[in-house]
């Protein structure tokens, strides 16, 4: 990246202006911001896989946009990158207080970085405080947005100061668990529950009412398939979620994928397999249903036994699924989270736009970037 030779601009200054990086520019930022979360691949392998992420279905034909903070008076390729993200577009459906409910789109921010020879000087508040209203009409061709999201690693207090303001950031964790549903490999002999593989989770989004979100949850195993095909020894995983068995309308099924943030099967690197979504179709706090979650839920435990993760995590799971978790007679945690993954959302429309006048909806796993 180039670096300014003479003095830094104030971050207020009105000539710095937000951009999209070259190509040679994004290689550079990826260079820069490996070291802070690629550390389980290499650099080579890291770029490929932001390569290879920045052209799958979500992303491809302007679904994701870098952007940067610059100064233009320079050339592209010579210029800083003072401060850098990404947007990722997405569907919503907002119900408005009359009840009308309408599908338009959002845009998820990610990514944020600036190379430390350029922190501390305002120039990633600079960045977020010109992007926030841009987002608002963003690609509006494809969509309005009602509001623009984020997830905070960072606390709350430096968002919320510049209008992303904090949602519910709490999950479910279960420990890692040998289960009878996946024993052995042979998931034939599990009772009352089916795996779902790649070609199951085409299928249940096609016929979906949920069609949008299950549409994200299958970008997920593009991201999980492709980390993992850098990780030796494990060949790419198969099993992206269960099913319990049983009439549609009545089953209880979950959709998951493996994060790696460091080397397998070291506790410190806090690998996670994470439910991006959990459905309990009838919505029903009943034993059959505790009974169909304990069910699906083991098969979780089970994956993340065997690819040596520390745990499994359900982001923001309903009050009746808290109700049926307390009778499957699993082993949990419910975790409150102040620091990480903080779901943080911007209101372009009328009033506060904070948890207590807007609710988020389907707040899970699978909406993250
Ligand atoms: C987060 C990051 C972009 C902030 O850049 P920066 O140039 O230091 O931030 P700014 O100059 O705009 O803002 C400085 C403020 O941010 C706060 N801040 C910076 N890094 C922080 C962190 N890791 N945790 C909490 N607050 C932080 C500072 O305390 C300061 O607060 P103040 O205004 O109340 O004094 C930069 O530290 C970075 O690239 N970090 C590594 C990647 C990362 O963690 N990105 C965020 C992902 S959500």
């Amino acid at each position: 990246m180039a670096n300014y030779t003479g003095e830094l601009p104030l971050a207020s200054a009105p000539t710095l202006k937000l951009d999209h990086p070259t190509p040679k520019e994004k290689l550079e930022m990826w260079g820069e911001n490996w070291k802070n979360w690629g550390s389980a691949l290499s650099l080579q392998d890291y770029i490929e896989r932001e390569t290879h992420l920045a052209d799958i279905p979500p992303t491809r034909d302007g679904g994701v946009t870098h952007w940067i903070l610059t100064d233009p008076t320079l050339p592209p390729d010579a210029r800083p990158v003072l401060s850098c993200c990404e947007s990722l577009r997405r569907r919503t459906f907002v119900s408005l207080p009359s009840g009308e409910v309408r599908e338009g789109i959002v845009h998820g921010i990610g990514s944020v970085f600036s190379a430390p020879l350029y922190r501390g000087r305002g120039y990633a508040a600079r960045m977020l405080s010109d992007l926030g209203p841009i987002l608002n009409t963003w690609q509006k061709e494809a969509g309005k947005s009602h509001f623009s999201i984020l997830y905070s690693d960072i606390g709350k207090k430096y968002y919320t100061k510049l209008g992303w303001l904090p949602f519910a950031s709490s999950h479910v964790s279960l420990p890692p668990a040998a289960s009878p549903a996946t024993n052995g490999g042979n998931a034939d002999k599990a009772e009352g529950v089916k795996l779902l593989y790649e070609e199951d989770l085409k299928e249940l989004s096609s016929c979906s009412y949920h069609t949008g979100l299950l549409y994200h949850d299958l970008a997920s195993p593009a991201r999980e398939i492709h980390v993992q095909q850098t990780l030796p020894p494990k060949t790419p995983p198969k099993i992206h979620g269960a099913i319990s068995t049983g009439a549609p309308g009545s089953r209880v099924r979950i959709v998951f994928s493996r994060v790696f943030y460091g080397p397998l099967a070291n506790a410190k690197s806090g690998n996670t397999l994470y439910i991006l979504r959990l459905v309990v179709e009838d919505e029903t706090d009943t034993d059959e249903n505790a009974q169909k979650l304990k069910s699906v839920l083991q098969v979780a435990q089970a994956e993340a036994k065997e690819w040596e993760l520390e745990s499994v995590a359900a982001w923001n799971v309903s009050d009746v699924v808290k109700g049926l978790l307390k009778r499957t007679g699993l082993e949990y945690k419910l975790v409150d989270r102040e620091n990480d993954s903080i779901t943080s959302l911007m209101w372009y429309g009328d009033g506060q736009g904070d948890s207590a006048s807007v609710e988020w909806v389907g707040n899970e796993k699978f909406a993250w970037c």
